[in-house]
């Protein structure tokens, strides 16, 4: 029955998707939860950053973007690591490819409603993002009796793919992006920040050392992981896949820098005609 299971799925790798190198917070949690599963890390940085995108023009690119690499790749299931595009076309890539298993990145407003004490959260995202009706949605869903700041940030993306690179980024610049988190109302103050870019959890630990006071900083990283683990079932590899784990990046970059870089998250960077096609 097992086998059967194993065999009726498609044989692709896992394909985990981003604007850039935020997605790769999740990929890491993936990694230690199903080690022996092939990954494919697609990155589309010819359009990064995606927060700042008109929604009808992002949703038409990723759409056709996603039609190329679903057909070329046959992936057994998508992790759509970015808030940004998953709260914009979740349900659209769903319906286009009802046979694919899509997991998604949503920003973690119900976790932090359950577990906040003073009431005050804030979400720290994208423009995009705290735009989207979905991010609205959830908070009268989730989050009704919680005071939420909702804080959209034009160039913390940039500035965690900065520091990612090696490339110097001041306190400064990052206290301008994420000060507005920090709320005091009552004699009551901010305790939970949602990290509703996958890219932030990237400068977390610079985050805790320059914030007012110590919050809850919440990455959802490993929650996505373990949806992950429980869409795959059975499906899930029990071998080594044979082939290498690989990242695209649809600009097709010449970069050692980012080689390297994707190296130490165990990925090889690969030229993709199909995806490039689409990307540029
Ligand atoms: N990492 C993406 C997210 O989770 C967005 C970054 C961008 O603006 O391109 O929303």
């Amino acid at each position: 029955m097992k086998n059967e299971a194993r065999l009726a799925a498609p044989a692709g790798p896992v394909l985990f998707f981003d604007s850039g190198l935020g997605g790769l917070t999740v990929l890491r949690e993936a990694r230690y939860l199903l080690p022996y599963e092939r990954l494919l890390y697609v990155a589309d940085d010819a359009a990064f950053p995606i927060g700042r995108w008109p929604e009808a023009d992002l949703k038409a690119r990723l759409l056709s973007l996603f039609e190329g690499l679903i057909a070329a790749h046959r992936p057994k299931a998508v992790v759509i690591a970015c808030n940004t595009a998953f709260t914009l076309v979740g349900d659209a890539l769903r319906k286009a490819h009802p046979q694919v298993p899509f997991v998604g990145t949503v920003p973690a407003i119900k976790p932090a409603a359950e577990r906040t004490s003073s009431g005050l959260i804030s979400v720290l995202a994208t423009p995009g993002t705290v735009r989207r009706a979905y991010t609205r949605g959830l908070i009268d869903s989730f989050a009704g009796q919680c005071h939420v700041r909702l804080v959209g940030s034009d160039t913390l993306a940039e500035l965690a793919e900065h520091h990612m690179r090696g490339d110097a980024v001041s306190d400064e610049d990052l206290l301008a992006e994420i000060s507005d988190c920090f709320v005091e109302r009552d004699g009551r103050r901010t305790d939970i920040v949602v990290l509703a870019c996958t890219h932030y959890p990237l400068l977390a630990n610079r985050f805790r050392k320059i914030a007012p006071w110590p919050v809850d900083w919440l990455d959802p990283a490993e929650a996505i992981a373990r949806q992950l683990v429980r869409v795959l079932g059975s499906a899930a590899a029990e071998e080594p896949a044979q082939a290498p784990d690989s990242a695209i990046f649809t600009s097709a970059p010449k970069d050692p820098v980012l080689e390297r870089l994707l190296a130490g998250f165990g990925l090889v960077l690969i030229n993709d005609r199909v995806v490039r096609r689409r990307g540029t």
